[in-house]
C-alpha cells in the first residue's frame, strides 16, 4: 500500500512545486555552448530546407533573446516578463530538469529494475526514458563525446514544446514574422515548424503526449511497479502548478478579451483530448498485446487502489452503487465521470446514447480477461464519440449556464465518487468551474459547493507517513 501511493505521489496537483522549483539552482548545466554551437550553425542557416531540426536551446537563452533577467517572484506567482521566458524556464521549471532527473537514485533504482526493458542501459541514454524526459538529446552524440554522467540534457526545452525550429529561428525574429495570434498567422507560422499550442486544443494535445502518453511513449504498470510516479493529466490544474513563461490572451495588457471562460474550457478541452489519448493508448496496448509485446489487461488503466489496499470489513469499497459486479476491475476511474457530465451539456454526443459507448467498452474492460480485438474496435467507436464532444462546439466557449449545468453534472448525487481517482477528478473539475462561474459574472461560489471541495480535499489525504499528497492546493 505504501508503495503504491508514491506513484500518485506527484499528481497533477503540482504539490510542492514551488520549493522543488526554488531549488533549481541558476547554472545548471546545459548543453556546452562552445561544442555544440559550432555544430548547429549549419541548421540554422537551413532555413528553406524542407527537413526541419532541432537548433538546440543556446539559440533561445541569449539575453537579448528570451534570456533577460528580470523580476520574476515566486512569492507571489509572479513568473512571466517579456523577454525572460528561458529564464523562467531554466529557473523555474520543472521542465528544464527533465533530464537531471534521470541521473537521480530513483531513477537509478527504476532503471535497475527494468534491466530486461532497457537493455542494459543507463535511463539517462535509454530512448525509453529520454522521449519524454529530453526529447531533443542525441544519444549517440553523447555517447561520442563520452559525456559519462553529466547533466547534458536540456530535457523538456523550448523546442521540444515549440517545435524543432532550424525553419522558424531565422523568421521569427525578423520584422515580418506574425505577431498576431489569428489563424492565418499561425498557420504561416506552422508551415515552418512552430508548433500552434495557443489554442487550448493544440496545447492540451502537446501536454497529454507526455503526460498521459501515446502510442510511441508509455508509463505503464511494469515502469510505475519499478518506481515511476503514476501519471495522472488535468490540463486547467497543470497549467495553474507551472510557472507560466506566458500570459494567456486574457492576462495580457491590450487584452480584448473580456471576462474569461479560461478554467472551464481548460478543464473541458483536457479532459477531451486525455479521454482521447486515454483511448488511443488503450488501443495500442491491446493490439501489442494480441501479439504478445504487451501485458494485458494494463493495470495502469484501472483504479490502483483496487488492488492495492488493506483489506477490511466491511469496507465502503464493497458498496458499489454503479452496479458494477463486487470485485471486478474498476477501469477508466481517472476521467470517464467527468467526460460524461460533458455529454450532458452536449447536443450531439448525447450520454443517453444507446448502447453508450463509454460504457460498453467499460463493462468489456472490467473482465478479468478483456478481449482485445472487441477492445480495439470499442475503443475506436468510444473515441469517435468523445471526438463529436470535441466537434460540438461546446467547448469552444462556455457562458454561465453551461458553467452552471456542468457543475450541476458533477455534483450530481447518482455520480457519487467511487474512489480517490473519481474523487481527485471531481474535485479539479469543480475547482475549475467554480473560478470560471466567479470571472463570467456568475453566482460568487455558494457555501455549500465550497463545503464539498473542503471536504472531498480533506478525504484525499493520506495518514502521515505515506509518500502520497499530504495537501491539495490546485
Ligand atoms: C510517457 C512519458 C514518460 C516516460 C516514457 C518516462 N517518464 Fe518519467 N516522468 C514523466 C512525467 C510526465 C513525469 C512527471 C509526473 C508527475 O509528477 O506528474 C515523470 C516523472 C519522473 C520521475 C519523478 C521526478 C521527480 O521530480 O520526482 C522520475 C524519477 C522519472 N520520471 C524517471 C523516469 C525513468 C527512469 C524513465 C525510463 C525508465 C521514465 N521516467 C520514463 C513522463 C515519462
Ligand atoms: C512545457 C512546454 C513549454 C516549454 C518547455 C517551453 N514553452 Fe514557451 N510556451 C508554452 C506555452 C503553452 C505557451 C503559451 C502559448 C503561446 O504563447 O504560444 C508558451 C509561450 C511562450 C512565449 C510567448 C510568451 C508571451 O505570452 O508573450 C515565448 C516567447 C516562449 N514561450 C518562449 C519559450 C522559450 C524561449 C522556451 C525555452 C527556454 C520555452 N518557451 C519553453 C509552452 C512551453
Ligand atoms: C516532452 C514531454 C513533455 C511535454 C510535451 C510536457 N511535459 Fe510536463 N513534464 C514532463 C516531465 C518528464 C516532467 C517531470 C519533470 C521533473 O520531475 O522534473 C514534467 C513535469 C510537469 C509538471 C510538474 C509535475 C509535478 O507533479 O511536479 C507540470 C505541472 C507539467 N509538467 C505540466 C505540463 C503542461 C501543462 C504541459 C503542456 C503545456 C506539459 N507539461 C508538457 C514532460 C513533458
Ligand atoms: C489488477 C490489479 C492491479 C492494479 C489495478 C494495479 N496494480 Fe500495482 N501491482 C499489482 C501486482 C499484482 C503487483 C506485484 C506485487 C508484488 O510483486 O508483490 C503490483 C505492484 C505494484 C508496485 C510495486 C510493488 C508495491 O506493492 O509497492 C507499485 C508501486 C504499484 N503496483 C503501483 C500501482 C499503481 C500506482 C497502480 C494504478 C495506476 C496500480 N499499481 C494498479 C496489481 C495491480
Amino acid at each position: 500500500m505504501i508503495r503504491s501511493t508514491v506513484a500518485v505521489r506527484s499528481i497533477v496537483l503540482g504539490i510542492g512545486l514551488l520549493g522543488l522549483a526554488l531549488a533549481i539552482p541558476l547554472n545548471r548545466g546545459q548543453a556546452g555552448p562552445d561544442a555544440t554551437s559550432a555544430e548547429r550553425k549549419p541548421a540554422v542557416l537551413r532555413g528553406d530546407s524542407d527537413v526541419v531540426t532541432r537548433v538546440g536551446n543556446d539559440s533561445c537563452l541569449a539575453r537579448g533573446c528570451h534570456g533577460a533577467v528580470g523580476p520574476s517572484d515566486p512569492t507571489t506567482g509572479h513568473f512571466y516578463f517579456k523577454g525572460g521566458e528561458a529564464s523562467t524556464w531554466r529557473t523555474f521549471d520543472p521542465h528544464a530538469r527533465a533530464y537531471e532527473v534521470l541521473l537521480n537514485s530513483r531513477s537509478v533504482k527504476i532503471g535497475e529494475r527494468l534491466k530486461v526493458e532497457m537493455k542494459g542501459q543507463k535511463p539517462h541514454r535509454a530512448k525509453l526514458c529520454l522521449d519524454c524526459h529530453s526529447p531533443g538529446l542525441d544519444v549517440k552524440l553523447e555517447e561520442e563525446r563520452d559525456h559519462a554522467a553529466v547533466a547534458v540534457g536540456a530535457g523538456v526545452d523550448c523546442e521540444a514544446c515549440h517545435g524543432n525550429a532550424s525553419r522558424w529561428l531565422a523568421p521569427h525574429v525578423s520584422a515580418t514574422w506574425p505577431q498576431s495570434t489569428d489563424k492565418t498567422s499561425s498557420d504561416l507560422k506552422a508551415s515552418y515548424g512552430f508548433k500552434p499550442i495557443l489554442a487550448l486544443e493544440e496545447r492540451a494535445k502537446l501536454c497529454v503526449s507526455c503526460h498521459v502518453g501515446d502510442p510511441t511513449k508509455q508509463v505503464n504498470h511494469d515502469l510505475i511497479a519499478a518506481g515511476h510516479p503514476r501519471l495522472l493529466f488535468e490540463l486547467d490544474s497543470s497549467l495553474s502548478a507551472l510557472p507560466r513563461h506566458w500570459q494567456e490572451p486574457h492576462e495580457k495588457p491590450n487584452a480584448t478579451v473580456g471576462p474569461t471562460d479560461f478554467h472551464a474550457k481548460a478543464w473541458a478541452v483536457g479532459q477531451v483530448v486525455t479521454t482521447e489519448a486515454l483511448l488511443d493508448l488503450l488501443k495500442m496496448r491491446s493490439q501489442a498485446a494480441s501479439q504478445g509485446t504487451a501485458p494485458w489487461p494494463e493495470f495502469a488503466e484501472y483504479d490502483c487502489f483496487a488492488c492495492h489496499h488493506n483489506l477490511a470489513t466491511p469496507s465502503w469499497r464493497q458498496a458499489v452503487p454503479s452496479g458494477r459486479t463486487p470485485g471486478s476491475l474498476p477501469w477508466g476511474s481517472w476521467n470517464l465521470s467527468s467526460v460524461k457530465a460533458l455529454g450532458q451539456i452536449s447536443s450531439n454526443a448525447k450520454v443517453t446514447d444507446k448502447p453508450f459507448p463509454l460504457d460498453v467498452l467499460m463493462a468489456e474492460m472490467s473482465q478479468p480477461t478483456p478481449d482485445t480485438s472487441k477492445v480495439s474496435r470499442l475503443a475506436d467507436t468510444a473515441s469517435v464519440w468523445v471526438k463529436s464532444l470535441r466537434d460540438s462546439g461546446k467547448l469552444a466557449s462556455m457562458d454561465v449556464k453551461r458553467v452552471e449545468s456542468l457543475i450541476l453534472a458533477l455534483r450530481n448525487p447518482a455520480a457519487k465518487p467511487e474512489n480517490w481517482d473519481e474523487a481527485v477528478a471531481r474535485m479539479l473539475g469543480l475547482v475549475s468551474l467554480s473560478k470560471a462561474q466567479v470571472d463570467l459574472g456568475g453566482q460568487p461560489i455558494g457555501q455549500d459547493l465550497s463545503r464539498e471541495i473542503e471536504s472531498l480535499k480533506r478525504s484525499l489525504q493520506f495518514p502521515s507517513g505515506f509518500d502520497s499528497p499530504k495537501v491539495f492546493q490546485p
